[in-house]
């Protein structure tokens, strides 16, 4: 096993609060369990494609003061650039050029293994950046939740905190009018955030993306609540969301390299239901970003610095190419190659679906 005397650290793809706690965790730990140098590496995976005068930074225990609670990351971060996956074969990078070039940045810097926090993209990247050679430890970041691998991702309780919270003021408004109010939160293509805000903040129907919906159990539980005087109805909708006979809705298509942007289902739901719910009038919300920023949540505090710590043993075992993940209360390792590529959904017959059943949630199949 190589000496260890430099480490890189980086965040990648969207941001996630929380994700300045694990940079301090892994700095803390580095420096003070092992005598390691810590390097930041600005703008993530590109910031190895640039000028390291420029790019990298010198992380010591002073860098790392008070940054625990602040949300996005002092690193910054982007979501595309140069380490594009080929369309034909989407396991390979489109230009092997740039995985070449990182190697070579790390080598020609000192940089002797990478932390590399971040999601489903991140993940893609760190694992062609291993097989060609570079020791690299993943610390999964996503809001989503959809990582495989782990039980949490951090950045998921805080988003899901601030989508709770969101949907409690919105219940005291519905309410006083009487009102349908359609709440659309994020979560790609899983529906982890809507249906945990959805439970937590006690809506009415929620539509996630691995249940596709009809607008008749919808209209039901509208009419349903009203038999009793409830009269007014919470619908929490996932951006991914798709109604039974047609496909999820997209706000834009995304350049070479980037994902396309969901949105605008709430939109459409609220055309699709206003004048077929009696004298209801029908709102959207779109929560968007408030979701991802913020300071995270005591929890997600918690897991950033167990994660951030972890990460560091990991590359002192040599035990890289794999992501830091918790199962049940544990934190352990899962490998990359294991998990690349894939996604977790909500489970159709799982507890957190008959749960929201059993209490009369329309999930509007
Ligand atoms: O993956 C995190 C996430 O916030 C998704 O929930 C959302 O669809 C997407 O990123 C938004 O990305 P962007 O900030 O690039 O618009």
């Amino acid at each position: 096993m190589k000496k260890i005397n430099k480490i890189g650290i980086l965040t990648s793809g969207g941001d996630a609060p929380g994700l300045n706690a694990v940079i301090r965790a892994v700095v803390i730990t580095a420096t003070r369990q092992y005598g390691w140098e810590v390097v930041g590496v600005h703008k993530g995976f590109e910031g190895l494609l640039e000028d390291p005068k420029t790019s990298l930074v010198h992380l010591e225990l002073q860098d790392v003061i008070s940054i625990l609670q602040q949300g996005g990351t002092i690193l910054g971060t982007t979501n595309r650039g140069h380490f594009v996956f080929s369309k034909d074969h989407p396991e390979e990078l489109e230009d092997p050029a740039v995985a070449t070039q990182a190697l070579q940045f790390c080598k020609d810097n000192g940089i002797d293994a990478l932390v590399a926090i971040g999601g489903d993209g991140t993940l893609q990247i760190a694992h062609q950046l291993e097989k060609k050679g570079l020791p690299i430890v993943s610390v999964p970041k996503t809001i989503d939740n959809d990582l495989l691998g782990t039980d949490y991702t951090f950045g998921f309780d805080t988003a899901l905190t601030t989508a709770t919270n969101a949907i409690d003021q919105i219940r005291t408004t519905a309410s006083s009018h009487n009102r349908v109010m359609v709440v659309e939160v994020m979560g790609r293509d899983t529906g982890w955030i809507s249906l945990y805000a959805g439970i937590g903040a006690g809506a009415h129907v929620i539509l996630i993306p691995e249940i596709p919906f009809k607008l008749e159990p919808i209209l039901k539980q509208i009419a349903w609540r009203d038999s009793f005087g409830a009269n007014f109805t919470i619908i929490v909708v996932a951006e991914g969301a798709k109604p039974e006979e047609g496909d999820a809705m997209y706000l834009e298509e995304r350049e070479e390299g980037g994902m396309a942007r969901l949105g605008g289902i709430a939109k459409w739901l609220v055309n699709q239901l206003k004048d077929r719910c009696g004298d209801h009038d029908v709102r959207e919300v779109v929560l968007g970003h408030l979701q991802r920023g913020g300071s995270p949540t005591a929890s997600d505090r918690v897991l950033c610095t167990r994660f951030g710590a972890e990460a560091v043993h990991l590359i002192a075992q040599g035990r890289t190419g794999t992501m830091v993940s918790l199962r049940g209360t544990a934190i352990q390792a899962t490998d990359i190659w294991k998990i690349v590529a894939r996604q977790k959904f909500i489970p159709y017959n799982g507890d957190l679906v008959q749960t929201a059943r059993g209490l009369g949630i329309c999930l509007g199949d």
